[in-house]
């Protein structure tokens, strides 16, 4: 489809690339711009020739935040009442793979976008941070609880209690970014490993993704219970079968999603 938004390609055998367009607001998210991003990752999840999804914005900004001009005048009623924002985490759903790519400002909405995609890597110069409280508010899409389980209690707790920004590096650091590529960089090897996971057999990508994710939802005993049996399940798909037997035989697999 095309959208106001946001840009849809396919740069890649088995990818679509999602890259936030609203260039004169840093990409600041509105409930139009979530509603696209959204649109477009269930289509994704509907197409059969995709495999990975890498969601982007500009050099200069992956996304500065919720819109503050469209949240300015709400109160709790419209909020509350309205449902405001329950939707932005809805990318969460995709039972495909994202990466987010991020350079430049990931700050606020920006930041929790980024944080609710499978894989985050960052370019160097990016700027990370959940600002709200400069803005006499708090992180509202998650920011709160997916930074801390990222990156640790006292680091989230200073960054979003003192509202600072923070660097790629310190991202790659502390356990929030999986890489750090030179901006200029950063794209094509966003879009390389969704290639990369493209290429493998969808069912076990899937089935990956959802045991890494049950990790945060369980005790430990649990998750492993919930790995086993998912596991187990992979023994009635024929790409498991195919899997096992194209490296005995020594060749290439050759998945058929089944
Ligand atoms: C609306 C925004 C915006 C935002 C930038 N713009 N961020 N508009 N909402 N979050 C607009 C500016 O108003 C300006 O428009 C244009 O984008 C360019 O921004 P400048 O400020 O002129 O650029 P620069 O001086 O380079 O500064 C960049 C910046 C700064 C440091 C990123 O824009 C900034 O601090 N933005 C706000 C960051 C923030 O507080 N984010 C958290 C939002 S709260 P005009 O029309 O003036 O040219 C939030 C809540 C999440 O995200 C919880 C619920 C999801």
């Amino acid at each position: 489809g095309s959208y106001e938004h946001l840009l849809v390609s396919k740069p890649a055998p088995g990818v679509r690339l999602l890259t936030l367009n609203r260039p004169k607001a840093l990409n600041a998210l509105n409930n139009a711009l979530v509603s696209e991003i959204n649109h477009a990752i269930t289509t994704a999840n509907q197409d059969k020739e995709i495999g990975a999804i890498v969601i982007t914005g500009s050099e200069r900004a992956f996304a500065a935040g919720a819109d503050i001009k469209a949240m300015k005048d709400l109160n709790f009623a419209k909020a509350y009442g309205g449902n405001f924002i329950s939707h932005w985490s809805d990318q969460i759903n995709s039972r495909k793979p994202i990466i987010a790519a991020v350079n430049g400002y990931a700050l606020g909405g920006g930041c929790e976008i980024a944080m609710m995609a499978d894989i985050l890597y960052a370019g160097d110069k990016a700027v990370f941070g959940q600002p709200e409280i400069k803005l006499g508010t708090m992180p509202g899409a998650g920011g709160t609880q997916r930074l801390t389980r990222a990156i640790g209690k006292v680091r989230a707790m200073e960054l979003i209690l003192t509202g600072r920004n923070f660097t790629a590096q310190e991202a790659f650091d502390w356990g929030l970014a999986a890489r750090v590529f030179p901006a200029e960089k950063l794209l094509d090897e966003a879009v390389k490993a969704a290639a990369e996971i493209a290429g493998n057999a969808p069912l076990a990508v899937m089935a990956c993704k959802d045991a890494v994710n049950q990790a945060f939802e369980s005790s430990l005993s649990t998750g492993v219970r919930y790995e086993r049996n998912i596991f187990y399940g992979l023994f009635g798909s024929e790409d498991r079968r195919e899997g096992m037997t194209a490296f005995v035989e020594k060749r290439k697999a050759e998945w058929k999603g089944e």
